[in-house]
């Protein structure tokens, strides 16, 4: 089966009141990673490559090893989405390269720091999202500001400056009609979120929970949702890396908000975690070694191991193949005749 479209994987995640994770990749081991724990846990899996990501691996490669993942396993659904598209742009690249999903983060400017005004971040999503659906690609925008700037994408600050406000998150779903819609609730990207274990002072899933009481229907995103794991900090420093104490988004605040709405997560600095500490270990343990295997192949499998545990926790683990993959063709027809229309004022249930 051909990559699928991000939003039947969301429309069927609200369906089943799951969540779905969305996984960052840069390379081929983590390719690997997210389709071995997808076969590993029989779920539908989300592969999102950020502009950096492209830039760093060369896109084609990228899109490639995900062909090959698709054609070894044909069995796992898999939708290649870009994350963080700073422009029209970079979404349009993206779509003529084979991505079946796209983020215009039009939150922010292009130098991805800086917030745009409503208007402009409605404009620029609104043209993303008649030229996605047009070939039948999904699109998430966002409204609000992560805070941060740890991984380039965000408005620096704690993250509480420029919180989603939930009447224009409706007005912007109407005027977008966008497939997906990421909120700013306190959370930033990368390993230094929060300084103690999040409260509702810091984290603000009321807010989560009183945006989706006003769009009910609409899937929702969090972003700078990695629970940094004090097990994963703790291999890494053990090994020679100097990590400062921190604390990520804790898995059950994930799932609250699933319970309210959300139905894509993303995560990509547990990976990255994961990742170094495997290696750290290998290169502490046994520093004879230089064979890149000898260190890969532990780090694949402990991205794996973190990925099929987030799929079990989001509650995707079983629904891998409980629904006929539609193909990206017969998501451009449903845009055009209006059945996938997401506007709100159109919600019928
Ligand atoms: O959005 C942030 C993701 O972790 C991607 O980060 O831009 O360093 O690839 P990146
Ligand atoms: P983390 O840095 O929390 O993994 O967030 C990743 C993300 O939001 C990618 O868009
Ligand atoms: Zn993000």
């Amino acid at each position: 089966m051909p990559l699928v479209s991000m939003r039947q994987l969301l429309d069927e995640a609200a369906k089943g009141g799951y969540g779905v994770g969305a996984f960052n990749v840069n390379n081929m081991e983590q390719i690997q990673a997210i389709v071995g724990a997808a076969i590993e846990t029989n779920s539908p899996a989300i592969i999102q490559a950020s502009r950096g990501a492209r830039s760093y691996a060369e896109d084609r490669y990228l899109y490639h090893l995900i062909l090959a993942a698709n054609e070894l396993h044909p069995e796992v659904m898999i939708a290649m989405h870009q994350d963080h598209g700073n422009s029209f742009e970079t979404c349009k690249s993206a779509i003529e390269l084979g991505f079946t999903s796209v983020m215009m983060d039009g939150s922010l400017k292009t130098d991805g720091k800086t917030p745009n005004t409503f208007e402009e971040n409605v404009e620029i999503t609104r043209r993303t999202v008649e030229y996605a659906h047009d070939r039948g690609v999904t699109v998430e925008g966002e409204i609000g500001v992560l805070g941060g700037v740890e991984d380039g994408h965000g408005a620096g600050g704690t993250g509480l400056e420029h919180l989603t406000d939930p009447d224009q998150a409706v007005e912007f779903a109407e005027r977008t009609g966008v497939d997906a819609l990421a909120i700013a609730i306190g959370t930033s990207h990368g390993a230094y979120k929060f300084s103690k274990k999040p409260d509702g002072s810091v984290l603000k899933m009321d807010l989560l929970i009183a945006i989706h009481k006003q769009l009910p229907h609409t899937h929702l995103v969090m972003h700078g949702s990695s629970s940094v794991p004090k097990e994963l900090q703790d291999i890494v420093n053990k090994y020679g890396g100097h990590l400062k104490e921190t604390w990520g988004v804790p898995v059950e605040e994930i799932q609250l908000g699933i319970k309210n709405g959300v139905r894509k997560i993303n995560v990509d600095t547990d990976s990255r975690l994961a990742i170094t500490g495997a290696i750290r270990k290998v290169f502490a343990e046994t520093p004879d070694k230089f064979d890149p295997r000898d260190y890969l192949k532990p780090a694949r499998e402990a991205m794996q191991k973190l990925v099929a545990e987030r799929m079990r926790e989001f509650g995707q683990a079983g629904h891998g193949a409980d629904y006929k993959p539609l193909s990206i063709e017969a998501m451009k027809e449903g845009y055009a005749s209006g059945a996938l229309d997401t506007r709100p004022s159109l919600a019928t249930k």
